[in-house]
């Protein structure tokens, strides 16, 4: 028995209901694993909100660590007694749980759990952002909204530590100071300014090579003004609501923009790729590239808060939930 966090049905944070769960023991290619730290992110927002639907009832959150207590068969990946952390697998408001072994990654001795809970799924998220989507390098100028969020303060110090030059916005005067101590060169607060003609104003003219939106509908289109001819627009949330439907001759008109909305499940599904990813972003912690930061740790029992605070837009990076309390 375990406690955890479940949805009966879509609706708002009181939706999250504290229960007491039977935790299965491991099956083939299982481990069953007790949380020391789980994350909080957007996805798990839409999820509680039926926006990305799921089988009722069910344990939300897809982001924890812990220390694996038992194996199934044919498990290679870890053992017991390791500390792991995984991304991507519904089922992390729990103080147990049992999960494919192949989502799990050793956590180094350096990295406290619950920056691993913080990060694993923000941090791979930054990882394929910056690196894979649209490999970045000296010479690009991005835009990166919600620059002082969870998953924009760790993209923006990668971003700029492979020598892009990052434009960031942000929704308060502190959030835009924080960005700006996160790596962005320049930070927009696009609450009171225009984030269009001062990107235009910041790149003289020329527009930015790629611009990281997870903003959504509020940003939309502004987002496709601020490329240049040929640029490339990664559209990888909808925290502000969803962008909404519109004709490719858009991109078109708009200067042959490239367009993708990624998903991290497909950039880690392979096996290799989660343990090169995840290798990159425990070393780009370890070498101080990326500082990771815990804005509030919850009790477990408090994933309501939680939500609410996310989508209130009063967080400015990580938000950690801790099984047995603070
Ligand atoms: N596709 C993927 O693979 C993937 C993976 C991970 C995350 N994501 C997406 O990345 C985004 C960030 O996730 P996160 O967990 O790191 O959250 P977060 O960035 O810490 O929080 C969301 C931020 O978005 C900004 N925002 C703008 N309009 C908003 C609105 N109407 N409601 C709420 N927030 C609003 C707020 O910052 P300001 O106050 O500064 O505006 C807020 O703090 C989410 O959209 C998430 O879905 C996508």
């Amino acid at each position: 028995m375990a406690q955890a966090v479940r949805i009966h049905a879509a609706g708002g944070p009181e939706a999250l209901v504290v229960d007491t769960i039977d935790v299965p023991a491991p099956g083939e290619g299982e481990a069953l694993i007790r949380h020391t730290a789980i994350g909080v992110n957007f996805i798990d927002v839409y999820q509680r909100q039926g926006l990305y639907p799921l089988p009722f009832p069910f344990v939300g959150g897809n982001e924890g660590a812990g220390v694996v207590e038992a194996i199934g068969p044919g498990v290679t990946e870890v053992n017991v007694g390791d500390r792991v952390a995984y991304c991507m697998a519904v089922g992390a408001y729990a103080e147990r749980r049992t999960i494919a072994s192949r989502r799990l990654v050793r956590i180094p001795e350096t990295v406290p759990d619950d920056i691993a809970a913080a990060v694993i799924l923000k941090g791979l998220t930054a990882e394929y952002l910056v690196r894979r989507t649209r490999p970045l390098g000296p010479g690009d100028t991005i835009l990166f909204h919600a620059a002082a969020g969870a998953t924009g303060l760790i993209a923006t110090q990668w971003a700029s530590s492979l020598g892009a030059t990052v434009i960031g916005t942000a929704g308060s005067p502190e959030k835009v100071a924080l960005a700006l101590a996160h790596g962005c060169a320049h930070v927009i607060n696009y609450r009171t300014e225009d984030f269009v003609a001062r990107t235009k104003e910041l790149t003289g003219g020329r527009g930015v090579d790629v611009v990281y939106d997870s903003v959504g509908a509020d940003t939309f289109p502004g987002s496709l003004d601020v490329l240049r001819p040929r640029g490339m627009f990664v559209s990888f949330g909808q925290s502000s609501g969803l962008v909404p439907p519109f004709a490719p001759r858009l991109l078109s008109l708009k200067g042959s923009l490239f367009m993708t909305r990624p998903n991290l499940a497909n950039y880690v599904a392979d096996r290799g790729e989660l343990e090169d990813a995840a290798a990159a972003l425990f070393g780009v912690i370890a070498d101080g590239t990326v500082r990771v930061r815990i804005d509030r740790r919850l009790p477990l029992a408090s994933a309501g808060e939680a939500h609410r605070a996310l989508e209130a837009r009063e967080t400015s990076g990580s938000v950690v939930l801790l099984p047995g309390g603070e």
